[in-house]
């Protein structure tokens, strides 16, 4: 079978493969990543406030669905895990230092550069210790299942700006972002049928 690569807001990768659609959100996070760089003022803050959504609900997800399949069925999984769960807390950490500052500072765009070059880093890593290994471990039915809550995490971060939704939004600092990862929470274990 030839592997298709998922590219960013490639419609026609199917919802079935839990890696295939991780792989595309890891593309969706550079595409915001370059939309933030590139963009000044009110644009910037909106953009950034997307890019943030979408980390929190990328790794939630990733939290609830990734880590916990590759502990139970990858060998040497508790040890990926963990290197993958600190790589996350300091993402975390230079997304709270970032979230503190206004998007026109002169310092947040090496900040920004910080925190991009942390969560490639921990998205390559991803690819290379968990997923690869997720593709050989899980059949056609558990990529479904997996892909199941992933996408129910997904719905809760439009990557595209909704006109008049985002905007009334666009000034909420990280508070939010820390129910938005409960909710997160909940969507993908009820998608998952655990409570
Ligand atoms: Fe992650
Ligand atoms: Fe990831």
């Amino acid at each position: 079978m030839e592997l298709h690569t998922p590219q960013a807001g490639d419609d026609a990768v199917p919802d079935v493969d839990v890696v295939d659609l991780l792989m595309r959100q890891h593309g969706d996070i550079r595409n915001l990543f370059d939309e933030v760089e590139a963009a000044e003022g009110d644009a910037r803050q909106e953009a950034f406030r997307r890019l943030v959504r979408l980390l929190a609900v990328h790794e939630t997800a990733e939290e609830e669905v990734v880590h916990p399949f590759v502990r139970r069925s990858v060998a040497g999984g508790e040890d990926v895990v963990e290197d993958r769960l600190a790589e996350e807390r300091s993402a975390k950490e230079t997304l709270s230092a970032l979230d503190g500052l206004d998007t026109d500072d002169p310092k947040f765009l090496p900040q920004l550069l910080a925190l991009r070059t942390a969560v490639q880093e921990h998205a390559r890593a991803e690819e290379r210790y968990e997923f690869i290994h997720i593709r050989r471990s899980a059949d056609a039915g558990a990529l479904a299942s997996l892909a199941k809550g992933v996408k129910a995490a997904e719905a809760m971060a439009p990557t595209r700006p909704h006109p008049g939704v985002e905007s009334a939004g666009a000034n909420v600092a990280l508070g939010p972002v820390a129910a938005l990862m409960d909710r997160t929470r909940d969507a993908v274990r009820a998608a998952m049928g655990r409570d």
